[in-house]
């Protein structure tokens, strides 16, 4: 795969996912179409997803989680996060790109400008601060990119399905049925996904926010229900309630583009102030 930094990555997949999920309309091309032709972008982003969906097994994410749900990297406050998140950024262009903190008070203000409860601006400031994950070393295949369930079935609604043909699970009698490890409508919170910036965020903040924002958190990324709807056999009533609040989010997450970008240094009080509402001083990475 040609060199990507991790924010260079990034910013193909959001392009992608635009292009998958155009603001108010259609794919611009159909699907088949747009997949076939040859665009050194997209065979960067086919390269990621063909390394993502082969790598991603349930005994992946088990050794993941248990890696770091021991939260024993790194304690920050929550503006500490921020600005290591933000060190992030490499070669891309100051005239266009946001940088990290930027897209994170992009999303927020443009939640905040529509007059939601403080939790959900909160929610939309802390939605990205998982992709610390780079910075601790992990391959961008499992910190970004759509999410899905493991131990079960692959959905063909997930983005480049045929790549789950490579990955070991789909031959393996335990995970390659529809329910797999599961029961019919299990509930989300008894599901594993795949290892990212998503589930690591979450489980940070499990247990300081309300659970329709832990929803947002979770599943921003689960592109393959909260669009698709290709996994609601393992969702429960209490799911699908949440999942209001995802289809919320996402729109701000993926389309919110201010004329101006947000102004860094005037929010932040703001956003402290907030902190310091639900979040403890410190916060365990
Ligand atoms: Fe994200
Ligand atoms: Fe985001």
């Amino acid at each position: 795969m040609k060199e990507v930094t991790p924010h260079q990555m990034e910013e193909l997949w959001e392009e992608d996912l635009l292009k998958r999920y155009p603001e108010n309309g259609k794919p611009e091309k159909a699907k088949e179409e747009f997949r076939n032709y040859e665009d050194p972008q997209r065979e960067t982003v086919k390269e990621f997803y063909r390394i993502n969906h082969l790598n991603q097994t349930y005994d992946f994410v088990l050794g993941k989680e248990k890696e770091f749900l021991k939260f024993d990297k790194k304690e920050m406050t929550l503006w500490e996060a921020v600005e290591f998140l933000n060190t992030l950024v490499d070669d891309s262009d100051p005239d266009t790109d946001l940088d990290q903190t930027q897209h994170l008070l992009q999303t927020s203000e443009a939640i905040r400008a529509d007059g939601h409860p403080d939790w959900f601006v909160l929610t939309g400031f802390l939605h990205d601060l998982g992709k610390v994950l780079c910075l601790f070393g992990e391959p961008q295949w499992c910190v970004v990119g759509d999410t899905f369930p493991v131990g079960c079935q692959h959905s063909d609604k997930i983005v480049y399905p045929e790549f789950f043909k490579e990955n070991p699970d789909s031959k393996d009698p335990r995970f390659n049925t529809k329910y797999g490890v599961y029961e019919p409508n299990c509930g989300l919170d008894n599901v594993h996904m795949s290892w990212g910036h998503d589930e690591y965020i979450y489980q940070i903040m499990k247990d300081y926010l309300p659970e329709e924002g832990l929803a947002m958190l979770r599943y921003h990324s689960f592109y393959a229900q909260h669009r698709e709807n290709a996994y609601a056999h393992l969702m429960n009533k209490d799911d699908h309630q949440l999942f209001k609040w995802v289809d919320k989010f996402n729109p701000y997450d993926l389309y919110s583009k201010a004329a101006v970008p947000p102004n860094v240094k005037e929010l932040r009080p703001y956003y402290e102030d907030l902190a310091s509402k639900f979040l403890p001083d410190t916060l365990k990475f």
